[in-house]
């Protein structure tokens, strides 16, 4: 299967996740391209698409929403997986319950039309020099903490099941024997 993994990342934790997920795809036998998603044409040569996003302000960034919108129809016609990239890790526990409201509205204006297998929120990568200082201030404020919050082990069981429902979408059906 050609698979492309597309991804829209800032300041590259997203884009390592996506090249993780590339990686573990690759190894299952697929051939697997990984590019920006404003990088990426003709659309319709992928078997099967995994597409990531850094979340900002509780949207995807410009590039991935662009992408969605601009080849929607394609989109719905194959096989899709999403992941969103925040920072939940970040967040004290009592706050966490937000982000899984954002996992939904961050792809609620695109989820019925690309029909995707299953959508994902991994943690991302937050320090200091990222945020404006407002955002610093407000990220002190709500006792939020920086840090590497990628859960690697979560991002390669997720790129395993989507390589196991490659090959289950590939293999040919054997009818049952008549008894
Ligand atoms: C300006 C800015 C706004 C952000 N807004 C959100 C947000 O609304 N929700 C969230 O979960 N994470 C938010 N984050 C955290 C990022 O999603 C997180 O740092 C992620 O790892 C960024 O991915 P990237 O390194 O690929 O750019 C924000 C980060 C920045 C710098």
């Amino acid at each position: 299967m050609i698979v492309l993994v597309g991804y829209a990342s800032e300041h590259g934790s997203t884009r390592d996740i996506a090249q993780r997920i590339a990686t573990m795809l690759d190894k299952a036998g697929n051939r697997v391209e990984t590019q920006p998603l404003d990088r990426v044409r003709d659309v319709d040569r992928y078997d099967a698409v995994v597409l990531g996003s850094a979340i900002h302000d509780q949207q995807w960034l410009p590039p991935a929403t662009r992408f969605v919108r601009r080849n929607r129809d394609v989109l719905a016609g194959l096989p899709v997986w999403l992941f969103s990239v925040g920072m939940p890790g970040a967040l004290p526990r009592p706050l966490r319950r937000f982000a899984m409201k954002e996992k939904q509205k961050v792809i609620t204006n695109f989820r019925d039309i690309i029909n995707p297998r299953d959508h994902r929120l991994f943690s991302g990568v937050v320090v200091p020099s990222q945020l404006s200082r407002m955002g610093r201030v407000i990220f002190r404020v709500l006792g939020c903490r920086y840090g590497d919050f990628r859960d690697w082990r979560a991002i390669d069981a997720w790129a395993q099941d989507i390589a196991c429902a490659l090959v289950a979408a590939e293999a040919p059906y054997v009818r049952p024997a008549e008894q």
